[in-house]
């Protein structure tokens, strides 16, 4: 490619990403907060990481939704052991079905849980607008998004339309999704949404005498933060409770008493 071809990709990068000065983000009203969990590297516990801190942040007595903008892959009925159709008002708004005291929004309610989503981008797009637009959240506190892995159309234009408080960024200490994190901070700062921090997730394992292992590498996300000039909010390690609560459909509950400490943690860092 010649270094011409190269300054166009750039500019045309640029011109898609950098909000258009004119746009007016839009609030929900209600909500009072809008907190993005991203990655931008697939798999790496954006899902798990976003239910937890929803389900923290909830029991310090606020009111929490969540809205899983997954369209493709949406993990919020798995997580939360939810699986009905979510009911209408007299006004076609969706009720969001109710967990944990959480009020959840997915894909996954909608559609049949083997069927795979076959939708082009607009289609997509149009969806989560529609999760934002069409559905009672009624009073919230803060709503948590869990976003697609990515950095693509539909994440890009709920960056530029929506008014997001803060964004947290999820990534494992190993070098390729610490690129892919690298671009993600560079995304919401274009889209001018404040990168609260990184969350490194499964940073470790912590064997019987208590002594840890790091089979992803360490100080990934440490130079990360460094590099960015950007929090590191915390380093959870890999743990076999998160699979147990999966399993059982019950977010956080019976996770290790340490991890659950390090979400209570975080999400005061989120909500105050
Ligand atoms: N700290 C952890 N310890 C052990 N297992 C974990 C941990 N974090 C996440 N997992 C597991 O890793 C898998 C992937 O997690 P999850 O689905 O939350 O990732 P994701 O980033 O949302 O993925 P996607 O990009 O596909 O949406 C899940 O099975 C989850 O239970
Ligand atoms: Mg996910």
């Amino acid at each position: 490619m010649n270094s011409d071809k190269k300054v166009n990709l750039t500019q045309n990068f640029r011109d898609k990403i950098v909000p258009k000065s004119q746009y007016l983000k839009k609030k929900i009203p209600g909500v009072k907060k809008i907190v993005a969990i991203s990655s931008a590297k697939g798999g790496v516990g954006k899902s798990t990481i976003c239910a937890n801190l929803a389900v923290a942040s909830s029991k310090k007595n606020l009111s929490i939704g969540l809205l899983d903008a997954d369209i493709y892959g949406p993990s919020i009925p798995d997580l939360f052991g939810a699986f009905e159709k979510p009911t209408a008002d007299e006004n076609k708004k969706l009720n969001p079905i109710i967990r944990q005291n959480i009020k959840l929004i997915s894909m996954g309610f909608l559609i049949d849980k083997d069927s795979p989503m076959v939708w082009r981008g607009p289609m997509v797009i149009s969806a989560i607008k529609s999760f934002l637009n069409n559905v009672n959240w009624g009073e919230l506190d803060c709503l948590f998004v869990d976003l697609p892995p990515g950095t693509g159309d539909a994440i890009l234009t709920f960056a530029q339309e929506l008014d997001v408080s803060s964004s947290i960024i999820i990534t494992t200490p190993q070098k390729l999704s610490i690129t892919d994190a690298n671009r993600g901070i560079e995304m919401f700062r274009k889209t001018n949404i404040p990168v609260l921090g990184i969350l490194e997730n499964m940073s470790y394992i912590l064997d019987q005498n208590k002594n840890k292992s790091y089979p992803f590498g360490k100080d990934g996300a440490n130079k990360l933060c460094k590099n960015q000039n950007v929090n590191l909010l915390d380093k959870i390690r890999i743990d076999q409770t998160f699979d147990l609560c999966t399993n059982n459909g019950i977010v956080y509950e019976d996770l290790a008493e340490d991890i659950k400490i390090q979400f209570n943690n975080i999400s005061e860092k989120i909500i105050s």
